[in-house]
């Protein structure tokens, strides 16, 4: 029982959803990841509160309460034989004859599964990653972590095309975010991050690694940041909630500060995994 498809629970393999539906036609959707440690969830509300953004973003009534999702999302962590989970969550438009307007009266689709949580391992963090740099040319409102992915997917293509992990974008001559992560820049032991914006998505994590900084008294700073912070950075981390905090050492092939991973990244990676163990332990 490894998956969940509108109100029942059951094998992923047997989880069917019609051709019509508007996800698949139009990538009329939008969707969470979650990260789960030792089955439980990281910051389970806060991902649902931007489930609940996304779907007000993209017009689209929300199908549960918070109290349900959150019933649906412990009840498919707990049919799971593994304990290190990524819970995945979409729901989209329903099925309706194709029409760009909205079906009236239609049930939005719900699906959701867990698989096991790969996150970076200490050698890849030890290594860090390389990344290419691209205009980003993504729609103006990124806010929404919308399934139709297809720009996010061509730029991170851009990268895996040269052995990289990511792509790092810039709008105007500014920093947004990578393809699928929030990027970070230190420089002289300040760590700075581009404020949430609808040109880019506040990572789950791009907020605990905020929180944490202000707890630890590392200096830090939420401002727009230049295309030439970027490539001057000291430092330049990617975060997400499967690559956690993960140094960017390599960028359009010139190195990154001392061309591995900086202490700052160290120190944060560090601060990241204790606050995970304390939540797993609350
Ligand atoms: N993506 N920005 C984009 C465009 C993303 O797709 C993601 C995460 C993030 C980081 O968000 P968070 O810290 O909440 O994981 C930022 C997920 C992991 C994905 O699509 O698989």
């Amino acid at each position: 029982m490894n998956g969940y498809l509108n109100g029942q629970f059951l094998p992923l393999a047997e989880a069917k959803v019609s051709v019509l539906d508007r996800g698949f036609v139009f990538g009329d959707g939008v969707y969470e990841l979650v990260p789960v440690y030792s089955n439980k969830p990281f910051r389970l509300d806060e991902h649902l509160h931007r489930l609940q953004g996304s779907l007000a973003g993209i017009r689209l009534d929300d199908p549960h309460m918070l109290p349900g999702w959150r019933e649906l999302v412990l009840r498919l962590i707990g049919m799971q034989d593994f304990a290190d989970q990524s819970v995945y969550i979409q729901v989209t438009r329903g099925v309706a004859p194709r029409d760009h307007a909205f079906p009236k009266g239609v049930p939005p689709t719900v699906f959701m599964f867990a698989q096991p949580l790969v996150t970076s391992s200490p050698e890849q963090k030890a290594a860090g990653v390389c990344a290419v740099s691209a205009v980003d040319n993504r729609w103006l409102r990124c806010n929404i972590k919308a399934i139709s992915l297809l720009a996010n997917i061509l730029l991170r293509q851009q990268a895996v095309d040269v052995d990289c992990a990511e792509t790092v974008m810039l709008r105007d001559g500014f920093l947004t975010e990578g393809a699928a992560s929030n990027i970070f820049v230190v420089k002289d032991g300040v760590l700075r991050a581009p404020p949430p914006s609808s040109l880019m998505l506040t990572g789950i994590t791009y907020d605990v690694v905020l929180e944490l900084a202000a707890a630890h008294g590392i200096p830090h700073e939420v401002r727009a940041i230049s295309e030439a912070e970027v490539r001057n950075a000291d430092e330049l981390w990617m975060t997400s909630s499967t690559k956690e905090i993960m140094a960017i050492v390599k960028l359009d092939g010139a190195p990154v500060g001392a061309g591995m991973p900086g202490p700052l990244a160290r120190k944060m990676d560090a601060l990241y995994q204790t606050f995970k163990q304390q939540v797993m332990r609350a």
